[in-house]
C-alpha cells in the first residue's frame, strides 16, 4: 500500500514567526491525520522547522547541490541537509528547469546524490500549456520522467510529482480525470524501469491543489498524494487538504 504524502513547497515564501506560528497550528489540527505530511521551507529555515515540527511532519528542502561538497558557492549539499535532519529534497521542479535551466540528467545526478546522503527524492514532472495543446504532454512527462530517473536503479528513496506548468499558481488544476490518466501512464513507465517497485512508489498531482479539490484527487487510485505551493502557507488551508488525504 501506498501512504498519502502531502508535501508542501514554500519556494521563497515565509519568514521565521510565520514558520512558528504555522507549524504550532498544524500541530494543532493533526490529531485524525492518516497522510505522511511533509513542508519544504527555504534552506535557511530548515533547522528551525525541523527543531519546531509536530510529531507526524518531517521537514524537506526545495533543491540541493550536485556536487558532493567543494568550492560552489551558494550551494547546499545533500550530505548538509542530511546532517541537519532533513529527510526529503525536491528535485526538478518546474521553476528550476525553466528559471534555472536544470536538465532531466542534472535532477538524475541529483536525485543519486540526494538517495546516497540517505534523503527521499521528490522527482517533478509535467508539460508546458503549449506541449498539452499540442498533443504532446505524455510524450514529455515520460521523457522526463525517463531521464531524471536515468542510472537511479533503487526507487526506494524516491517519489514522482505530476505538476502540470500550466497549473502552478494559476488556479487551474488539471481535472481528476486527466492527472490519474497521466499518472498511469507515468507508473506503466516506471515499470519498465522498477518491475517490481513501481507499485510502491508514490505519484503526487501538484497544480493550484487546495482544500477544494483535493478528496476528488485523492480518489483516483494513482495518485497517492499532492506537492503544494500556495495553499501549503496557510496552515488551515493546508489542514484541509491533510483531511482529504
Ligand atoms: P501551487 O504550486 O500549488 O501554488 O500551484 C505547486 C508547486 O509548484 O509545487
Amino acid at each position: 500500500m501506498r501512504r498519502t504524502l502531502i508535501a508542501g513547497n514554500w519556494k521563497s515564501n515565509g519568514r521565521k514567526a510565520g514558520l512558528e506560528t504555522f507549524l504550532e497550528v498544524l500541530g494543532g489540527g493533526l490529531a485524525s491525520a492518516s497522510a505522511e505530511i511533509l513542508i519544504c521551507p527555504p534552506y535557511v529555515y530548515l533547522s528551525k522547522a525541523v527543531a519546531l515540527a509536530p510529531e507526524g511532519v518531517s521537514i524537506g528542502a526545495q533543491n540541493c547541490s550536485v556536487e558532493q561538497e567543494g568550492a560552489f558557492t551558494g550551494e547546499v549539499t545533500a550530505g548538509m541537509l542530511a546532517d541537519c535532519e532533513v529527510g526529503a529534497v525536491i528535485l526538478g521542479h518546474s521553476e528550476r528547469r525553466e528559471l534555472f535551466s536544470e536538465s532531466s540528467e542534472l535532477v538524475a545526478s541529483k536525485v543519486k546524490r540526494a538517495n546516497t546522503e540517505g534523503l527521499m527524492a521528490i522527482v517533478c514532472v509535467g508539460e508546458s500549456l503549449e506541449e498539452r495543446e499540442k498533443g504532446l504532454a505524455e510524450a514529455v512527462v515520460l521523457e522526463q520522467v525517463r531521464q531524471s530517473l536515468q542510472g537511479v536503479g533503487d526507487a526506494s528513496g524516491i517519489v514522482l510529482a505530476y505538476e502540470p506548468v500550466w497549473a502552478i499558481g494559476t488556479g487551474k488544476t488539471a481535472s481528476a480525470e486527466d492527472a490519474q490518466n497521466m499518472h498511469a501512464a507515468i507508473r506503466r513507465c516506471l515499470r519498465e524501469q522498477y518491475a517490481e517497485q513501481a507499485d510502491g512508489i508514490r505519484i503526487l498531482y501538484g497544480g493550484s491543489v487546495k482544500g477544494g479539490n483535493a478528496a476528488e484527487l485523492f480518489a483516483k487510485p494513482d495518485i497517492d498524494g499532492a506537492l503544494v505551493g500556495g495553499a501549503s502557507l496557510d496552515a488551515k488551508e493546508f489542514l484541509q487538504i491533510i483531511a482529504a488525504g
